[in-house]
């Protein structure tokens, strides 16, 4: 399994944290993907048999979210549990109190912590402070949570994930860097294309490309829209404004309009079956337009309905994992 600092940090206190996606191996990664898909059967037939009774999750909330936030209450709600969401600002943290104390503090009441921060220093600290699991649901640098259902959505479409190409159009963010980390742990391949001032991170590259060892993944990044939409299984994009590059606006939508726009034409150059996904929300007339997040080949709302199966598989995991075998990795 790759290194990671919640890994080290996870070694001293039992807990597994979710900070990137790199916490699982493939195999692991294969046991979450089929318990969502479990959880998912078990809800239409209203079953919830799968549960984590007496637990608490802290959800706290720096930045804005209709879906990360109501797919995570939902899900401790059905697995038995309560969810106490916390929005930064009513909080002491937002009065000076130290991250390492509120995340202290949080672990002597719940069972874990989940927050979508600005930073994702944040979610370190709270990771090394918190002695119970820390989950990423939104940071500027990765989205794990968006990644798990969005591959759960593929493999739900194409069925085998293995040596399927995913061309990501537009912006190298956060969504972006964990969805390179998950298709490498299942072998899928990926092209983003992007502008040379906006690719994923190296640090995200790099973990993507040492798990690609182990799979065969190819991932690349190129410039051509054209060329990364070519043969491609799945077309996924997301905004060209992430939260927090508001100030940025003008000079990005000027940098990825029009080329990194999916439209008709691009997304006409990949394969007569592809499907095309988006974390949402999405911005109609920049980078996707209405005719292909509308139309018959898009997948979004199977991608946004399997957060909640996702995140369920997530929490079920990692709050059983900690309550079962505190000592064991
Ligand atoms: N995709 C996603 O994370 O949506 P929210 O910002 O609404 O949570
Ligand atoms: N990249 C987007 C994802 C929103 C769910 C953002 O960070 O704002």
């Amino acid at each position: 399994m790759t290194q990671s600092i919640a890994k080290e940090d996870s070694r001293m206190t039992g807990k597994t944290d979710l900070l990137t996606l790199e916490e699982f191996n493939p195999a692991e990664f294969k046991s979450l993907l089929d318990l969502a898909d479990r959880f998912k059967l078990e809800r239409k037939e209203r079953m919830f048999g799968h549960q984590v009774p007496g637990t608490s999750l802290a959800l706290i909330f720096e930045k804005p979210s209709t879906r990360t936030r109501v797919s995570f209450e939902v899900a401790m709600f059905e697995l038995g549990g309560h969810a106490v969401v916390l929005n930064s600002r009513d909080m002491q943290l937002s009065r000076g109190e130290t991250l390492e104390d509120t995340g202290r503090t949080l672990s002597q009441f719940c069972h874990a912590i989940c927050a979508r921060v600005n930073s994702h220093d944040t979610l370190v600290s709270f990771s090394r402070s918190a002695d119970v699991p820390v989950i990423n649901a939104l940071s500027d640098r990765y989205h794990p949570c968006q990644s798990v259902a969005d591959i759960q959505a593929i493999r739900e479409t194409k069925k085998n994930l293995k040596g399927l190409k995913i061309a990501w159009i537009g912006d190298g963010n956060n969504v972006c860097n964990s969805l390179l980390i998950g298709a490498a742990l299942t072998g899928m391949n990926v092209s983003v294309s992007c502008p040379s001032k906006f690719v994923p991170l190296q640090e995200a590259l790099s973990k993507a490309h040492e798990i690609s060892k182990l799979t065969g993944s190819v991932l690349e990044v190129i410039e051509s829209p054209k060329d990364a939409v070519k043969g491609a299984d799945v077309v996924m994009t997301d905004t060209f404004v992430s939260m927090g590059d508001e100030e940025e606006k003008k000079e990005r939508l000027g940098v990825f309009l029009p080329n990194y726009q999916v439209n008709r034409e691009l997304f006409s150059k990949a394969k007569a079956d592809a499907v095309f996904m988006h974390c949402l929300p999405a911005h109609r007339g920049e980078e996707v337009t209405s005719e292909i997040i509308d139309g018959p080949r898009s997948i979004v709302w199977k991608e946004t309905e399997d957060r909640l199966h996702a995140q369920k598989a997530i929490l079920y995991t990692l709050l059983n994992k900690y309550a079962i075998e505190p000592d064991s990795s």
